[in-house]
């Protein structure tokens, strides 16, 4: 399996004319794939037995496999097959991934460097690969190729994507997230996005070793969780929130019960006494709508000791400050939100969307009362994912919410096209301290001052 050798390949520059979202397939490049599908389509249905073979999710057997192999080694031998510029074994992979797999982008899939894949089109394949986004060169034929893996994706999970339901979420069978939008609500082709489920989830000590924190900040975050503060991670898209949260997961007792809810189960629990829950939108065959917030007014009654919500994004964010506030401390959640004060404010807004006609100063009073810490994450420019503030929530002060830094990334320059910083204490000490020392967890004051 993965044979692919080469990732990247060069770029043709684009025709004149052509527009900067779409791009374009060269001439010999459209000829490659174009043959690989028909020989895809012609061994699937004559020698797989399988009728529209790529219109179907093919389970790829040693046997199929093997099937597929002696069929084009008996075409090239009899003279029925070119391969143009591609190698036997280059040509034997494509026809493997058009036959059982998501076509071109199987190789990416396989890669395990790579952990975003992003299709603006047929002709334009963006990669994240090792931090780093990059335009792959491999292209799909045409729309219609980008569709019919999009179908691919989303028929197993019974959602059907066409004009009528032009966005659709779903998940490969690995866990990897995948969002799909079409016409009429693309302008350049069809778009996917897919982010890989990461098996070698990172923990804090990864965490610490790829410089996204410092062992202080390691020591203490694991304290916090420990001692059952609540806590929002709060960052960009793709800034590192669900990872850093599942990296502190690691750190809650086994003896507590935990209920999470996600929109799409990213969260990996190694605790036994879980209930995993997730909402529903409606599909083709069961138009029930359960939303995350539902799911949260049930866990209520699932007696847990913490709450985790995958992301608050919408009404649901009064319901958790309430259950923050009722007994299930050590619940955490995420937000999109660009720094500590912001995510204030993003709470706020969140949290008067639930109808309930609150005034602001009581919304503020819960949220101080609520959430204990902010830690902040973000994908620095160049590419690095950094922990950049954690920040205590200290109480009000008249009406404003006090917050205090506890550690921040500093930056102190460039070295090429890296940023080069340091983690530090930022000089205050928590008001959690005395809480910790009690749970018999106890850190040397001065990590808070260097
Ligand atoms: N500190 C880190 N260092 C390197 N890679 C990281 C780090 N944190 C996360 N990643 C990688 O970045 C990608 C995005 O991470 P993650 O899913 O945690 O982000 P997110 O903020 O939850 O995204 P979203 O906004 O889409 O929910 C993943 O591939 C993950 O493995
Ligand atoms: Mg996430």
């Amino acid at each position: 399996m993965g044979n692919f050798s080469d990732l990247t390949m060069e770029l043709e520059p684009d025709p004149p004319g052509t527009p900067r979202q779409r791009g374009f397939i060269d001439p010999r490049h459209a000829w490659h794939l174009k043959t690989v599908i028909k020989v895809s389509s012609v061994i699937g249905e004559k020698v797989l037995g399988i009728s529209d073979p790529l219109e179907q999710n093919i389970e790829e057997t040693p046997e199929r496999l093997r099937k597929v192999e002696a069929t084009l080694q008996t075409m090239e031998t009899r003279g029925q097959l070119k391969y143009g510029d591609l190698t036997p074994l280059e040509f034997f992979e494509m026809v493997r991934a058009e036959l059982f797999g998501l076509g071109p982008l199987d190789r990416f899939l396989e890669n395990p460097e790579v952990s975003e894949i992003m299709v603006n089109g047929p002709y334009i394949i963006f990669v994240e690969q090792a931090g780093r986004m990059q335009e792959s060169g491999h292209k799909f034929l045409d729309d219609e190729h980008v569709e019919r893996i999009i179908r691919r994706i989303v028929r197993p999970i019974g959602r059907e994507v066409g004009p009528s339901n032009p966005l659709v979420d779903a998940r490969l069978p690995d866990g990897s997230r995948v969002n799909a939008a079409v016409e009429p609500c693309t302008l350049d082709g069809p778009s996917l996005t897919i982010r890989k489920f990461s098996e070698n989830n990172l923990g804090l000590d990864d965490l610490v070793r790829l410089g996204s924190m410092s062992a202080a900040m390691r020591d203490f975050l694991s304290g916090i969780v420990a001692a059952r503060r609540n806590i929002v991670v709060s960052g960009g898209t793709g800034s590192g929130k669900t990872t850093l949260i599942n990296a502190l997961s690691r750190f809650i007792s086994d003896r507590e019960r935990v209920v999470t809810i996600e929109d799409a189960a990213e969260l990996q629990l190694s605790q036994r006494n879980v209930v995993r829950m997730e909402s529903k939108k409606p599909t083709f065959d069961n138009p029930v709508s359960v939303s995350v917030r539902d799911c949260l007014v049930n866990a209520l009654r699932m007696r847990p000791e913490r709450i985790l919500i995958g992301e608050c994004r919408s009404v649901e964010t009064l319901d958790m400050l309430q259950a923050m506030n009722t007994g299930h401390d050590g619940s955490m959640t995420t937000i999109h939100a660009n720094n500590p004060r912001d995510t204030l404010s993003r709470l706020e807004t969140l949290a008067m969307m639930s109808g309930l006609d609150l005034p602001v100063s009581v919304i503020r009073k819960q949220i101080a009362a609520a959430v204990h810490f902010i830690v902040q994450v973000s994908r620095l420019r160049d590419g690095s994912r950094r922990i950049t503030h954690v920040t205590e929530i200290q109480g009000m002060e008249g009406d404003v919410v006090v917050l205090a830094d506890i550690f921040l990334f500093e930056e102190e320059g460039m070295q090429g096209d890296k940023i080069v910083g340091r983690h530090r204490g930022a000089g205050n000490r928590p008001s959690c301290l005395d809480e910790l020392e009690r749970r018999g967890i106890s850190l040397s004051p001065k990590i808070f001052f260097t």
